[in-house]
């Protein structure tokens, strides 16, 4: 396979950026389903996918979120088109008989043990919502994800029939013409976060 082309690159990692402040354009609940179909093909451990999203559209429903977010978050949140509460399925190994059916066994990798079913799923759950920020970008959308809620308040606002555990929320749309970004914020180089032995 090739290295995509730097149009490409930019717009996944290179250029793509952080954004705090959309523009009108909203976004087809058919945009959001063509996400979901890219995104949920990225790898999880034994193909567990325990990453749930909801997709946070409606004025009734993000005015049912806007009590739990932290001030700084409030106002780009309310204007995002779109805000994905990107969840964790604790009884994600349920899905195992359809998602890995080759080993029967499989739930029980996870089932047997709490400790080892919460770990695989929120990591494998953290995989996911990142996938779907990097296939968002793919798809010509704008992201901004936030860590700074009330997890427990959100799960038992919009989770407590299903028992879902809110991991990060992701803003989706597209970013106005007239954002003011700060440069880019400094990362590791490689010899100060990876080495090759
Ligand atoms: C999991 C996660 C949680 C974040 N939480 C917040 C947040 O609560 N509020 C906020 O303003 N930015 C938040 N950010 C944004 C980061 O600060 C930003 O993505 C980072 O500085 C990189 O910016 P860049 O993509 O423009 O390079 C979060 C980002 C991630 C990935």
């Amino acid at each position: 396979m090739n290295t995509l082309n730097e149009n490409a690159l930019d717009q996944l990692f290179l250029k793509a950026r952080t954004i705090n402040i959309w523009s009108d354009k909203q976004i087809e609940d058919e945009k959001l389903k063509k996400l979901y179909s890219i995104a949920r093909l990225g790898p999880t451990a034994a193909n567990s996918n325990p990453a749930r999203f909801l997709f946070i559209k409606s004025q009734d429903a993000k005015a049912r979120l806007k009590p739990y977010l932290d001030a700084g978050n409030v106002d780009k949140t309310m204007k995002a088109p779109v805000t994905i509460i990107a969840a964790f399925d604790p009884k994600f190994y349920e899905n195992m008989p359809k998602l890995f059916p080759h080993v029967p066994d499989a739930r029980y990798w996870f089932e047997k043990s709490p400790d080892m079913g919460h770990g695989a799923g929120f990591m494998n759950a953290t995989l996911g919502a990142a996938y779907m920020i990097i296939a968002a970008r793919a798809i010509g959308l704008d992201c901004g994800p936030m860590a700074g809620f009330d997890n427990a308040g959100v799960d038992k606002e919009f989770f407590g029939t299903s028992g879902y555990k809110s991991n990060f929320l992701i803003n989706l749309g597209y970013k106005a013409d007239s954002e003011p970004h700060h440069p880019r914020l400094p990362r590791l180089d490689f010899t100060e976060a990876c080495e090759i032995i």
